[in-house]
């Protein structure tokens, strides 16, 4: 008959061979893959906080950026940042456990303002959302009147109260075809602007879109050198790229989408090598989801995402700090869920 510690380690071990199973093709680094023994590590913290997500009728949403520990040991949803601020509107658990950066967990509790919003990373920001605040978008506004204005879901709460429509990677072109006018402002993302002008005259319906803000700290570091060095040295190569990667970039690559629809994309192809302009999060999850096709990632990863732990996901279970509980002042939250509503709306 077993001890209670050998209940408790066979226990450990089961859940590691669990994780185990889930990440033995995904990179722990560029040039390591998970190993068994850091499954092991990370078993007795994934056994408590699915315990501890049992007893507080509490649901996990993690970001495909954030680390594998958490997506596959933890998580009871993981996608990208629509898909996610879908799953928290619905959600009918009591506490949502938000591991992301601080305006997606941000959005969660806009959505579902009774449920009590945690973020394991704290006050984890997001170079785009911190480029800009509410009043930086009234000014630009009132030296625009009339114009609508689109907000990246990467901002904050105040910039989404200030502007008519939240969009994400995954429906920005659809949504500003659909938008009145033949221009528009959309915050806080540069380089996304370029690239929404680019598609909307690909598509015939040009708009000149208005912009301020600032860029991803990750993914403007990517050069058309990068895309061709990947066709340099992986011949047949799909190279696919996120909208907030320059346009030079996306213009050479073979798909520009949303973190899911890069899934999607690779999923519904034949091909078996894909170039991965992007977080190195999303290149783990295709890894653990398709074995057998080939994913070369020259660098990027975004460190605010990767401030997400499984110990700090347990602390803030556990007894949260303040900086982990978000809260959004009301009237800020009414403006800003008129503007995320629109959104759901339009994607329809
Ligand atoms: P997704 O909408 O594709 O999840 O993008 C969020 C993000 O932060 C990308 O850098
Ligand atoms: Fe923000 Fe870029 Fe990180 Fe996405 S990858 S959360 S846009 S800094």
């Amino acid at each position: 008959m077993l001890t209670t510690t050998d209940e408790k380690e066979a226990l450990v071990l089961k859940e590691a061979h669990r994780l185990y199973g889930l990440l033995c093709h995904v990179s722990k680094t560029k040039s390591e893959k998970w190993s068994l023994q850091d499954c092991i590590a990370a078993a007795p913290y994934t056994l408590a906080i699915n315990r501890f997500k049992r007893e507080q009728n509490a649901v996990v949403l993690a970001h495909s950026y954030t680390t594998p520990d958490l997506v596959y040991g933890v998580a009871d949803f993981s996608g990208d940042s629509f898909q996610l601020a879908q799953q928290a509107k619905q959600s009918s658990a009591s506490v949502i456990v938000f591991a992301g950066v601080w305006f997606m967990a941000e959005t969660a509790k806009i959505l579902n303002p009774s449920k009590k919003v945690l973020i394991p990373a704290g006050k984890a920001g997001c170079s785009l959302a911190d480029s800009m605040t509410g009043e930086d978008v009234k000014k630009l506004r009132s030296q625009h009147p009339g114009v609508s204005a689109l907000c990246y879901i990467n901002s904050s709460a105040e910039v989404k109260a200030a502007c008519d429509v939240c969009v994400t990677s995954g429906n920005v072109f659809d949504i500003a075809q659909k938008m009145p006018g033949k221009e528009l402002i959309f915050v806080p993302d540069l380089l996304m602007a370029k690239n929404i002008e680019d598609e909307l005259s690909r598509r015939g319906t040009p708009k000149k879109i208005i912009s301020s803000g600032g860029s991803c700290c990750v993914h403007d570091k990517y050069r058309p050198e990068h895309v061709e060095m990947l066709r340099r040295q992986h011949p047949g190569i799909k190279v696919v790229a996120h909208p907030e990667c320059d346009s030079d970039v996306c213009a050479l690559c073979d798909y520009v989408g949303s973190t899911g629809g890069m899934m999607k994309y690779v999923s519904s192809s034949t091909d078996t090598c894909f170039g991965m302009l992007t977080e190195f999060g999303l290149v783990n999850r295709l890894e653990a989801q398709y074995p057998d096709k080939e994913f070369v990632w020259p660098f990027g990863v975004c460190s605010y995402m990767k401030k997400n732990s499984l110990i700090n996901t347990l602390q803030a279970l556990v007894e949260p700090r303040p900086d982990q509980v978000v809260e959004v002042t009301q009237s800020v939250a009414d403006a800003a869920q008129k503007s995320i509503h629109k959104m759901f709306e339009l994607t329809k």
